[in-house]
């Protein structure tokens, strides 16, 4: 014990946990609270008001900026002076192993090629295409009609966040191992593996919020309370994962289309194979479930982008016709441009951080110790009006179309992808599937949103690695009347 506590005063003694500036002040007491909805919108107004677009949290010793010079500086320039560094492996370590969203140096050079190239094959983007359009027309739309053909009079008030977490889960799983876990079909019980997942890594991204790494470390050690769940749950992940890995090698990996099977032509060590996909299970479940939530709550507050939308797909599609290509879902400018839109104003990875490997100084003039973190901030970025200029608040698709053809802008301007090296590996299969979900529900339902506080105008963050609505999406859903064709809305 008395180590244990040595151990903390050591720590509290070396961090300087104690400023009196205004915004420590602020940040340490919580009185942002009373004006900001969130730390992320107390942040943006902090941001807007530093004549660099950068700010410095001394009880963090965390540099958040929101500037895109420094967010290339960071992610391109000196790239390698800005690893994810240890602190944050750590935090993730026990969950992600040495898979490639955890990792600097020669381990992520290795599975990034890999990745890459698996990646640019054409035989994985139709073996996710064909995934998505099984999990959207044999689960999404036939739960979201059920739903709206109950005859109740006020409706069913259904949690849309909560339906495209399952949709990501159920497309990710298969896509990444093969498997099935089917938690988009309410009736069964959520598999052991989803309950598992989710558990792990909403008590890793808790370790980043302990006011000490020094605290979680110790409960780890032992083996105490949320510690000792997630080792379980981790547990759990790890034996049903290692079972895939062993069954797929004795039934043959060779003709299997998903990433396991394909990672398994490369690799041999069974441990690394678990890591390399679940990071990708991490990497693409939450952030395409984010991205959904809040392109339907901007669409329900903006109907003439739903309109615009139905018009560019009657367009393109045809009324009443079945998407018939992969080109034709590339030809929905006017979609990707307000999927686009709503991830600058909204975008899933609201910051992300990365640690100075040695003293730096970014291109705005401020100094960067080493051993310090800085964080780049999306969120903030995309409400700054020196980059989106005056309108930056609104909702409006048409700025990233020209001549009605989609645009896309500087990376280091919109890093909700990240940019640079370490850009997003899932970006185009995001796309496809975010497409994909909208135009399906786009052209056959009506969403209206349930208020749960009539009054908010923003949406309220639960904290995580993931921007998520604190409360869900509560939504009612009604089918539009439509010719029979459109029923089977997808490529067939
Ligand atoms: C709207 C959806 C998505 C958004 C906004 C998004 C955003 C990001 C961001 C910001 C990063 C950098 C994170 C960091 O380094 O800390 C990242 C990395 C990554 N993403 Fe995505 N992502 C999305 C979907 C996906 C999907 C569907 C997949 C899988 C197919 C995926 C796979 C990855 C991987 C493997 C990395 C790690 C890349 C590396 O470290 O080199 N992402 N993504």
């Amino acid at each position: 014990m008395i180590i244990i506590v040595s151990l903390l005063l050591y720590y509290l003694l070396k961090q300087k946990l104690w400023c009196n500036c205004e915004i420590c002040d602020a940040y340490l007491t919580l009185s942002w609270s009373k004006q900001f909805d969130n730390l992320c919108d107390w942040f943006t107004y902090l941001l807007k008001k530093s004549p660099t677009n950068t700010i410095h949290i001394h009880v963090l010793g965390n540099t958040i900026t929101a500037n895109p010079d420094n967010v290339e500086y960071m992610l391109k320039t000196r790239f390698d002076n800005f690893p994810k560094g240890k602190p944050f492996s750590t935090i993730l370590g026990d969950l992600l192993g040495r898979g490639i969203f955890n990792v600097d140096g020669e381990s992520w050079r290795f599975q990034k090629k890999m990745a890459s190239l698996e990646l640019d094959r054409s035989s994985i983007r139709s073996y996710a295409l064909e995934i998505i359009h099984q999990v959207i027309e044999h689960r999404l739309v036939p739960l979201l009609s059920s739903v709206a053909a109950t005859k109740d009079q006020n409706g069913v008030v259904l949690d849309l966040q909560d339906i495209f977490r399952r949709f990501s889960f159920d497309s990710m799983c298969r896509f990444s191992f093969g498997l099935d876990p089917r938690c988009l079909e309410l009736s069964l019980p959520l598999s052991e593996f989803s309950v598992a997942f989710d558990l792990a890594s909403k008590l890793s991204a808790e370790r980043a919020m302990t006011v000490s790494p020094l605290i979680w470390k110790i409960k780890r050690w032992l083996n105490l309370g949320s510690e000792r769940k997630l080792k379980e749950a981790i547990k759990i992940i790890d034996i049903l994962a290692l079972d895939v890995i062993k069954q797929r090698r004795k039934m043959g990996f060779l003709t299997h289309k998903d990433l396991l099977s394909r990672f398994m032509r490369t690799v041999n060590d069974d441990t690394y194979l678990r890591d390399i996909v679940i990071s990708f299970l991490l990497a693409g479940r939450d952030t395409v479930a984010s991205a959904l939530t809040s392109f339907v709550w901007l669409l329900a507050k903006h109907p003439h982008v739903v309109s615009a939308v139905r018009i560019e797909a009657d367009t393109i599609v045809g009324p009443n016709q079945n998407l018939k290509s992969f080109e034709q879902l590339r030809q929905l400018h006017y979609l990707q441009a307000a999927l686009y839109e709503s991830m600058r104003l909204y975008p899933p990875i609201q910051f992300d951080s990365k640690f100075c490997e040695e003293d730096d100084v970014l291109p705005d003039g401020t100094f960067v110790k080493s051993g310090t973190r800085v964080t780049y901030h999306p969120y903030a970025m995309g409400r700054i009006n020196e980059i989106w200029g005056p309108d930056c608040l609104e909702f409006k698709p048409e700025r990233w179309l020209r001549d009605g053809v989609f645009y896309p802008e500087n990376s280091f301007k919109y890093p909700v992808f990240q940019a640079g090296l370490r850009v997003c590996l899932g970006k185009e299969m995001a796309m496809v599937e975010l497409k994909s979900v909208a135009l399906s529900l786009v052209r056959r339902f009506e969403i209206e949103l349930v208020a749960v506080t009539p009054h908010r105008h923003v949406p309220r963050f639960s904290p995580g690695l993931t921007a998520t609505f604190s409360g869900g999406l509560p939504v009612l859903v009604r089918e539009r009347v439509l010719s029979p064709s459109l029923h089977d809305n997808f490529i067939t």
